[in-house]
């Protein structure tokens, strides 16, 4: 089998971050999410994998390279506009031939890997298995109908009244047909060729398409929220490490870790935290559920449940930070410079909460 990930795509829900950079790479518990879908497609025993990339092509192709950190092969596959997931199987074609393939979004965070979908998926005569979850709110998501056979009836893109709780993760698996349902759709309203046009093209044609469903969770991280949401369930997956640096005025629990070369004085750092490379705690308070990437300093201030990403400066600030999602690059600190005033420079669609 050969996997291939969708690294594509606008990322407009994650701006401005994403303006300048591919949210694929923003870091999860220090690890970019691109890396954790690497992972779990390896983990599965597929080492032939292509990445369809857009705009952000050459940051993807510099962090991820030709694959031999984690042992795989690693094609690129140009896709000039995001024009849908069906759109980047169509290009994908002379990638895949005629194998059976795992698809996966590069965006998405799932929960114990996918080696049983690929090995149910990998042992049945099934043309294609579609991964679904349970969810409280079908009515924001593509829901699957299963007849009594458990096999996929339709699949319907944000139902009023939703036939089913089971919702389409981002993970699919197919052999060869798929690539004729992708050249016989036409593409939707928005103007994009839809994966779940092309599958419930296979239906129609009888051929034999069954769900997967998974129980542990997932996250599409999306939205800022949705970031701060997997960071928190992968942070508390996390097996601590101390490689850093701790001083002894310092109070540090068992489910902190800390990369190397990071240090932390006369601070408090409560788990699940991690605090990345480099990065410096100096008299600050770090609470759960927050990741600090690498060359990070934060200097007499409070945060919790917050991803900090790299070269970031968090200095003397008055009231603790929560909930936040800071770049790269930013300055954050208390000004001795008259009028004393809120001086910011932000991107198009930052979002600040101020007391
Ligand atoms: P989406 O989240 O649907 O789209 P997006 O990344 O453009 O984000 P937004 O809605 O915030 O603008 O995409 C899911 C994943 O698939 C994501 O990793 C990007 C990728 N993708 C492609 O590679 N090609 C495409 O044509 C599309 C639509 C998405």
């Amino acid at each position: 089998m050969k996997g291939l990930i969708l690294s594509g795509g606008k990322g407009t829900r994650l701006y401005p971050l994403t303006y300048t950079s591919a949210k694929q790479l923003i870091p999860v518990a220090n690890k970019p999410v691109l890396f954790r879908v690497i992972e779990a497609i390896r983990d599965a025993e597929i080492n032939d994998i292509g990445i369809v990339v857009g705009d952000t092509a050459e940051e993807i192709m510099k962090a991820v390279g030709k694959g031999n950190r984690w042992d795989v092969g690693i094609t690129y596959i140009p896709q000039e506009q995001p024009l849908g997931l069906a759109h980047a199987v169509k290009i994908s074609r002379d990638f895949l031939g005629d194998e059976r393939f795992v698809m996966f979004l590069g965006d998405n965070v799932i929960q114990g890997g996918i080696s049983p979908l690929i090995a149910q998926f990998a042992q049945s005569d099934w043309n294609s298995q579609i991964v679904l979850k349970q969810v409280a709110q079908p009515e924001q998501y593509g829901v699957a109908e299963l007849d009594q056979d458990n096999r996929i009836l339709r699949l319907i893109e944000k139902p009023k009244s939703p036939p089913s709780d089971l919702a389409l993760v981002g993970i699919y698996m197919f052999d060869e047909h798929i690539h004729t349902a992708v050249n016989s759709i036409k593409p939707s309203w928005r103007g994009e060729l839809e994966i779940t046009d092309a599958i419930q093209w296979l239906v129609d044609q009888k051929y034999r398409v069954y769900p997967y469903v998974h129980s542990g969770w997932w996250i599409d991280t999306g939205r800022p929220g949705d970031m701060l949401e997997a960071n928190s369930l992968v942070l508390e997956e996390l097996t601590p490490l101390i490689e850093g640096y701790v001083d002894r005025d310092s109070e540090v629990d068992c489910r902190v870790t800390i990369q190397k070369g990071a240090e932390i004085i006369n601070s408090v750092v409560r788990g699940p935290t991690i605090i990345g490379e480099r990065t410096r705690i100096v008299n600050s308070y770090v609470g759960p559920f927050t990741s600090i990437y690498h060359d990070v300093t934060v200097e007499d201030s409070e945060i919790e449940r917050s991803i900090i990403l790299e070269h970031s400066v968090v200095r003397d600030i008055p009231a603790r930070i929560q909930g936040s999602l800071i770049g790269r690059h930013v300055d954050l600190a208390r000004s001795p410079i008259k009028p004393k005033a809120y001086k910011l420079t932000l991107g198009d669609h930052s979002q600040v909460g101020i007391l």
